[in-house]
């Protein structure tokens, strides 16, 4: 018997500047990809999870000499105290981290350019015209207000440099086909519509080279220039896995085994890179197109974007001082439909965390751990069945994965919450504590707190992607861990298998989950 290979997943995040920290708009992007690949885990597929950092550019060179040091000492400094921490406080579960400085990308991307100009797809030609270091972008007059960048209100620099040219606009009639052909390609479909507008209003080649400034990869023929720094940006995706490497080496197999990518998860102002110039590049060189760019919408701060040049980013760590970190990975996911833009406010967390998190969640698993100590001596008592709770939990798990594979956690979230909340109603309808007064409704008591603790090991589960160290937690004090092994290894397409927890293994009284507020 041969075994089928489990079906790979590679998901990326945007690699983000290292101009500053990361704020909650760069974490929000983070932790969705970490959800998604953490629940395409448990679905049993071979997952990959990149995330990273980019170097390049003028708007990170400018920002070195402000704090009177090297760029690559600025990158270095950046990455190592607060990019690559931040990320660990959030228990973000990436399989690696690329940096645009390192050897392996930028040998991989010299490569690949001289392969598009050996094929003919680079030329040299003059460059006039506007550029906003802010977006690291060539500007067109409508993109301007007054001399200003939209997007960042402050004045463009124009240039006028011979550059080399990436003959983008031959490859807009194919751009248009595929997203036509595959609407999927490009999500949500607002951002489809925004894409295929753009691609048919005419596309302009793009130059992709820089000659008054040296802080990046030189173009490998003409070594007086640097590569552009999103064109070198977004090979980072391909670079990472192996492109280009010798087809039996490992590098050439981690890319066959993970090329194409499955989703690029960006935020909708670093649409267009992803879904016009990066497949045009593909394409160009004779490779496959991602599955999937999907643009989130933006968290805002006064009705505007939050921003780092705006200085208005919220650091992860004010939240999670206050909320802790799994409130933190669970509140944006839950509280904005994914694709919309949303505000966040201290008193909409409040709320949720008090009454999603502390009392649906938290005070059921304690309850239910009090209860079992007190009426059965601390062990699951036999295996019983609730036809209710059963039969919802498989619907439950379907809507779920439905919902999360198509990136609606706002969807998936709820459908899981609304089955804590069946569970909270099931446990006030058959009131343990009035059955535990009578001893000859033992059993009767003992089916009870059995459809409860199998509802919230499965509860367990089901939010683990979201939140692991709680469900974590809660795994250890269902004494789940000894009997079922670790809740990562937890399939979904077997959590609303019932009957799971055995009887007679040990609940202990663990951490609060979700302490109150006022308490901290
Ligand atoms: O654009 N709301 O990096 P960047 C939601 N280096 N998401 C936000 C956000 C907000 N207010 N602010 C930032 C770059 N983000 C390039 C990317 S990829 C090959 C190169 C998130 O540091 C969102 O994912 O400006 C957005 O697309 C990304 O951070 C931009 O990060
Ligand atoms: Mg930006």
């Amino acid at each position: 018997m041969t075994m089928a290979l489990p079906k790979s997943f590679y998901l990326t995040t945007p690699i983000y500047y290292v101009n500053d920290a990361p704020h909650i708009g760069h974490a929000y992007t983070t932790v969705a990809g970490d959800v998604l690949t953490r629940w395409h885990r448990q679905k049993g597929e071979n997952v990959w999870f990149l995330t990273g950092t980019d170097e390049h550019g003028e708007k990170v060179m400018n920002t070195a000499a402000a704090n009177n040091v090297s760029p690559q000492e600025w990158c270095d400094r950046l990455v190592e105290s607060a990019w690559k921490p931040v990320w660990k406080s959030l228990n973000i579960a990436n399989d690696d981290f690329i940096r645009t400085t390192e050897e392996r990308h930028e040998v991989r991307v010299g490569k690949f350019l001289q392969g598009l100009k050996d094929a003919g797809h680079i030329y040299l030609a003059k460059y006039e015209g506007p550029y906003c270091i802010g977006c690291e972008e060539f500007k067109l007059p409508g993109d301007l207000d007054d001399g200003k960048c939209v997007v960042h209100g402050k004045p463009v620099e124009m240039l006028s440099e011979e550059n080399w040219f990436f003959k983008l606009s031959d490859f807009a009639p194919a751009l248009i086909e595929h997203y036509t052909k595959h609407p999927e390609a490009c999500e949500p479909a607002s951002a489809r519509n925004e894409v295929l507008a753009f691609l048919e209003s005419g596309v302009k080649d793009l130059s992709i080279s820089r000659s008054t400034f040296d802080w990046g990869i030189p173009v490998p023929w003409d070594t007086a220039q640097v590569i552009y720094v999103w064109f070198d940006a977004l090979l980072n995706y391909a670079t990472a896995i192996g492109l280009g490497d010798d087809a039996s080496s490992d590098g050439g197999k981690k890319f066959a085994e993970f090329w194409p990518a499955d989703v690029h998860l960006v935020g909708k102002d670093i649409l267009r890179f992803h879904a016009v110039i990066w497949p045009a590049m593909l394409m160009a060189a004779g490779l496959p197109v991602p599955g999937k760019i999907f643009a989130h919408g933006w968290l805002l701060v006064g009705g505007e974007k939050m921003s780092k040049s705006k200085l208005t980013g919220i650091a992860p760590s004010d939240i999670t001082d206050h909320f802790g970190v799994d409130a933190f990975r669970y509140y944006f996911l839950r509280a904005i439909p994914f694709g919309s833009d949303g505000s966040f406010s201290w008193e909409d967390m409040g709320a949720r965390y008090t009454s999603e998190l502390a009392n649906d969640f938290g005070n059921l698993a304690s309850r239910l751990i009090a209860m079992i100590e007190k009426y059965c001596d601390g062990a699951i008592p036999a295996v019983a069945n609730d036809s209710g709770l059963s039969t919802m939990l498989e619907q439950t798990v379907k809507t779920a994965d439905a919902a999360i594979t198509a990136l609606d956690f706002q969807g998936g979230i709820n459908a899981i919450m609304e089955f804590c909340k069946r569970v909270n109603g099931y446990v006030t309808e058959k009131e343990p504590w009035a059955i535990a007064k009578d001893e000859s409704r033992t059993a009767e008591l003992n089916e009870v707190l059995y459809n409860t603790a199998e509802s919230i090991r499965a509860l367990a589960v089901l939010l683990h992607p979201i939140m692991p160290a709680t469900t974590q937690t809660l795994w250890e004090s269902l004494g789940a861990q000894e009997t079922l092994g670790n809740i990562a290894e937890q399939k979904i397409s077997d959590v609303a298998r019932w009957g799971q927890l055995p009887a007679g293994s040990r609940v202990t009284k663990g951490a609060v989950l979700f302490p109150r507020l006022e308490e901290k």
